[in-house]
């Protein structure tokens, strides 16, 4: 056991709680009246099937650690996942192979490039990345346990159940979309592989990572897998482990730096909360000990950012005093003064 592991397992750990539940409820449906009109961005279209998802959908929802549930609007409105998986299976392998291995693998620092980035992987003198970028994601799939690809799908579909609470479905339409439009992370994979950086079938890990990326969520449903990264990896709803609390730091860790890509840091600095977003519209916001936001609203910025998802984000944050870096004076015992 590393001195790194030992520490974490000492009992002060320090977090906070929500507030008042009428008041989050409040806040939840204050933020999706402010931000629903807005009509900036639009939906990805380079995974054809995603262009066609009513573009105007917003739902936010909020699961707190002791597995109470706050919603507003569209939040049992089914979408695909897609790269808001990547934390989660990054989760699953860390549980799998043990931190060190899988920082020792993948990489944990951000690149300051787009997703689908080639010359990340170019740039990086070892072939390494991030499991929040494409390149290191479908590395990170590549070491699900198992020696056939059959093998592997089961591990990474039964984790994200169990963050989910229930068996999650590939979207069939999405997933075919994608296949068939997939030159890009194919190209990544194979370069992968001329680095030593992926770990099995370059072609099977990519058509796996496709399929982790159509599996169906609802906003409800991902803020319960959200919520999960913030309760030690017990998920708050059914009460069981699925990865242990040492792993959910990590994921944590690398969602701050990489989790919004190259604008990570411009999220952080707004919301103070690890993130991650989907070109889907889907975006989870953790807040250690208190619980985990997840939105969906379909326009996205320049980035592949969801518009609305990031206004309500920094909302909330700020609103129900989430910010992990937020204090205020002892001398003002604790609290704020009004500006
Ligand atoms: O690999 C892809 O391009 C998609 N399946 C996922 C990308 C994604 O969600 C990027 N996030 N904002």
């Amino acid at each position: 056991m590393s001195d790194r592991r030992q520490s974490s397992l000492s009992p002060c750990v320090s977090t906070g709680q929500l507030p008042d539940p009428a008041l989050v409820q409040a806040l939840l449906n204050e933020a999706r009246e402010r931000f629903r009109r807005i009509d900036e961005g639009r939906n990805a279209d380079y995974i054809p099937a995603l262009a066609q998802v009513p573009r105007d959908l917003f739902g936010i929802c909020l699961t707190g650690v002791s597995g109470n549930c706050f919603a507003a609007g569209d939040t049992e409105f089914a979408f695909t996942i897609q790269s808001i998986s990547k934390p989660f299976v990054f989760g699953l392998i860390c549980q799998a192979i043990g931190e060190d291995e899988a920082r020792d693998r993948l990489g944990v620092n951000s690149t300051g490039l787009p997703f689908n980035s080639v010359i990340a992987v170019e740039r990086a003198v070892d072939g390494l990345s991030n499991p929040m970028v494409n390149a290191g994601a479908i590395a990170a799939t590549s070491l699900a346990p198992g020696s056939t690809a059959e093998a592997k799908w089961q591990f990474i579909v039964d984790g994200l159940s169990r963050f989910a609470g229930h068996a999650l479905e590939v979207d069939q339409d999405v997933y075919r979309s994608e296949a068939a439009a997939n030159q890009r992370n194919t190209g990544i994979a194979s370069l992968l592989q001329s680095y030593d950086r992926i770990y099995f079938d370059p072609v099977q890990a990519t058509d796996i990572y496709t399929r982790q990326c159509a599996l169906k969520v609802t906003a409800r449903e991902l803020s319960v897998m959200a919520a999960t990264l913030a309760n030690g990896g017990e998920n708050p709803v059914t009460r069981k482990p699925v990865i242990d609390a040492i792993h959910c730091e990590h994921v944590l860790a690398v969602m701050v730096t990489a989790g919004l890509y190259e604008n990570s840091g411009d999220w952080l600095y707004d919301i103070g909360l690890p993130g991650k977003s989907g070109v889907s519209g889907g975006m989870i916001t953790v807040a250690p000990g208190k619980g985990g936001l997840a939105t969906f609203a379909p326009r996205l910025d320049e980035a592949g950012n969801s518009i609305k998802g990031q206004r309500a984000a920094r909302f909330l944050s700020e609103q129900l005093g989430l910010n992990l870096f937020a204090s205020r004076p002892a001398s003002a015992g604790g609290q704020a003064k009004p500006r």
